[in-house]
């Protein structure tokens, strides 16, 4: 067996939803710029820059 070999086990998938967010599932801590700390489970990334609901994907890359 080889030294220096680390086996990791992902705890969180990041899926790039093509058009759309990224989809972050596993339990995340999500430090906002304001310093607020949220705790996620599963959590949609705003990547269009048109939500309204801060980082967080609203839907808004669909219209
Ligand atoms: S990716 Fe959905 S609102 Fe931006």
């Amino acid at each position: 067996m080889e030294k220096n070999i680390v086996h990791i086990v992902p705890q969180v998938e990041v899926k790039v939803i093509e058009c759309g967010p990224l989809r972050i599932g596993g339990h995340v801590r999500i430090v906002l710029p304001n310093g607020a700390v949220l705790v996620k489970r599963r959590t949609f990334i705003c990547r269009c820059g048109r939500s309204k609901n801060g980082i967080f994907c609203d839907g808004s890359h669909t219209l």
